[in-house]
């Protein structure tokens, strides 16, 4: 899908699909210092009759004579990092919704694309002058536009997914510069909504990457595996590529040499190859928790005019009944929630290391299963995951009371998910993508949501559709799940809070009616403490309360007919606006199984015994 932006100043600029697998791409970091100016009023968009003004910011103009006003100067405005979060790396800004303009230069030299103004990190990629160059940004929240060299390159809404702008025309030789505006106020009709219980950290949070891509590139490809039929000697694996143009006849060699397979398809009218890989059963390793064996994999376009190279895991995930089946087998998922928050204070996670971190703590949990919550996490997060044997649960943002009737709220969620999917289309771990979460029942809801889910499964028919659900009300401790969504999900996730939103000693004589023949996910328990805080176990925010909730709530998941899974809410205390008690919570939502610091509380030992036995 093309679609042509006229610039400010005339030169065209192009949004393209997502590059998928960037990470494999030859590409120049754009990661560093930027500055950056702080617009509460957007003076740098619009004029005083709130009409967008070609004097924007965007500009990046210096004056030329001495009586020239120019009330802006980049240069001098201080810098932060990028990828990064405003609220963490400004005091000032740590409460801070709206707008913020960021500018860096690079050069191109001689066919080279080059980063200054910071020799010690200077990053050359030769770049062909017949190459397409896309600005990608790993995520930017929420709402921004992107212009080059003063010219708008384009616009994207959405904080947590992908995107790509073509600025090959709008390059020149020399000092070239990107400035982004960033606005990240919340509004009814976005996704997320108004409010959501996790901090709104505001900026441009992933990986900023100049990508120097062929002519005609390998746009998308995908190798899952097929489900297997019975004990054939083969296993078959479902291979597609698109090419970024609808030209046929072009060669697509695909080649597994640890598998000894080295194929050549050529493509049809549309760019396209599909075709099935076969492979002897018993020479496939399949990706498991237990052995998150992965292949390199080459996809290879002509003669090598584009070569992408990726670590894929093969594995066929499913359901029977109230059974997860994973590589054919039952599998329980033994999972916990986490958001994508650096510990210590430090903000939006957005790196291996990061993910690594927050992974490894709840691998020692005993865990093979995160619920990524409740928004698309960066790719780091997903591929760390991967390589640890950690399976994955997606979400998007469709959280609470999202604007059911608004066609371009739809049209945001709907592209949301066509990123997501898109993105992690071919890693292993990732099992379930999620369209929702605690969303209240309406006939408009579930004409949303049933669309989304729908169209879900025309984006993806190999993985599991969910939602986390809530059980509305219970009668004499009979908890029944009634949720018209149920038909359109494979596995049935819901969030309860007993103990916490309501008396733990109901735990015992609880019981729940989930009438549908689908596997059963607690996507979400659990109970606040303050590490560190001791007292009886009726004492609200203590160690003991926490620890005791645990206890009475595993005992009673334990009798859940069907039950296939658990995602504690949540691993670690995470950051909140809507956390406001004094002394206990201070702005963190202390439900975490340990703290910020990583400090372990009672509660989690109390896990981990019972992620043991199962
Ligand atoms: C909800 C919600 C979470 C929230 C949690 C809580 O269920 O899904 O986002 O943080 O409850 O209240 O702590």
């Amino acid at each position: 899908m093309m679609l042509a932006i006229v610039g400010v100043m005339g030169a065209l600029a192009q949004q393209v699909p997502q590059v998928i697998n960037v990470m494999s791409r030859q590409a120049v970091s754009l990661n560093g210092d930027w500055h950056y100016i702080v617009d509460v009023q957007e003076e740098g968009y619009y004029d005083y009759r709130m009409n967008p003004t070609r004097w924007g910011f965007f500009n990046n103009a210096k004056p030329q004579r001495p009586e020239d006003l120019i009330e802006y100067d980049f240069d001098a405005a201080p810098t932060m990092h990028v990828p990064g979060d405003w609220n963490t790396q400004d005091e000032r800004l740590f409460f801070y919704e709206g707008t913020v303009w960021f500018q860096r230069y690079f050069t191109i030299e001689n066919g080279e694309l080059k980063i200054d103004n910071d020799a010690s990190r200077s990053q050359i990629v030769n770049c062909k002058s017949s190459n397409r160059k896309l600005l990608y940004f790993g995520a930017v929240n929420y709402d921004c536009h992107v212009y080059v060299n003063g010219k708008k390159a384009g616009h994207h809404v959405g904080g947590f997914t992908p995107f790509n702008f073509d600025v090959t025309d709008l390059l020149h030789k020399g000092k070239n510069f990107v400035i982004v505006k960033v606005d990240n106020k919340r509004s009814a009709s976005a996704v997320p909504t108004q409010i959501f219980d996790w901090w709104n950290y505001g900026g441009i949070t992933r990986d900023v990457l100049l990508v120097s891509m062929p002519e005609t590139y390998i746009e998308n490809y995908s190798l899952p595996l097929t489900p297997s039929k019975g004990r054939g000697k083969e296993r078959e694996i479902a291979f597609s590529t698109q090419l970024s143009q609808a030209v046929a006849g072009q060669s697509i060699t695909v080649s597994i040499p640890e598998l000894r397979l080295k194929q050549t398809f050529v493509t049809d009218t549309n760019g396209r190859v599909c075709a099935l890989l076969k492979v002897p059963a018993k020479k496939l390793t399949l990706w498991c928790p237990e052995n998150p064996k992965r292949y390199q994999v080459e996809i290879s376009l002509n003669d090598n005019d584009d070569v992408l190279t990726d670590s894929i895991g093969f594995r066929t995930i499913e359901t029977r009944g109230k059974q997860i089946l994973l590589n054919g087998n039952p599998i329980f998922l033994k999972g916990i929630c986490l958001h994508e928050e650096k510990p210590n204070g430090g903000g939006r996670a957005n790196s291996a290391e990061d993910a690594r971190t927050l992974l490894t703590w709840a691998k020692e949990l005993g865990c093979n299963f995160v619920r990524l919550a409740h928004y698309p996490h960066n790719e780091y997060m997903v591929r760390e995951a991967e390589r640890m044997g950690i399976l994955v649960w997606s979400e998007i943002p469709c959280y609470w009371t999202i604007d059911w009737k608004n066609e371009a709220t739809y049209q945001n969620a709907q592209q949301q998910l066509t990123d997501m999917i898109r993105r992690d289309y071919n890693r292993a771990n990732v099992i379930i993508w999620s369209i929702a979460n605690e969303t209240p029942h309406s006939a408009e809801r579930d004409t949303f949501l049933g669309r989304l889910a729908r169209y879900a499964r025309t984006q993806d028919s190999t993985r599991l559709i969910s939602m986390a659900m809530e059980v509305t009300g219970a009668s004499n401790y009979v908890n029944r799940l009634n949720d018209n969504m149920n038909q359109y999900v494979d596995v049935v996730s819901f969030n309860q809070y007993v103990g916490w939103y309501r008396d733990v000693n109901d735990a015992p004589k609880m019981r729940w009616e989930i009438p549908y023949d689908k596997p059963v996910i607690i996507s979400e328990f659990g109970g606040g403490a303050k590490y560190g805080l001791h007292g009886a176990k009726n004492q609200r925010w203590t160690e003991e309360f926490q620890e005791n909730l645990y206890r009475e709530n595993l005992a009673m998941l334990d009798k859940i007919d069907g039950l296939a899974g658990t995602t504690p809410w949540i691993l670690k205390d995470f950051r909140s606006p809507r956390r406001v008690l004094t002394g206990i919570q201070d702005y963190y939502n202390m439900k975490g199984l340990v703290s910020d610091k990583g400090e372990r509380k009672k509660a989690w030992y109390v896990l981990k015994e019972w992620y043991e036995g199962k």
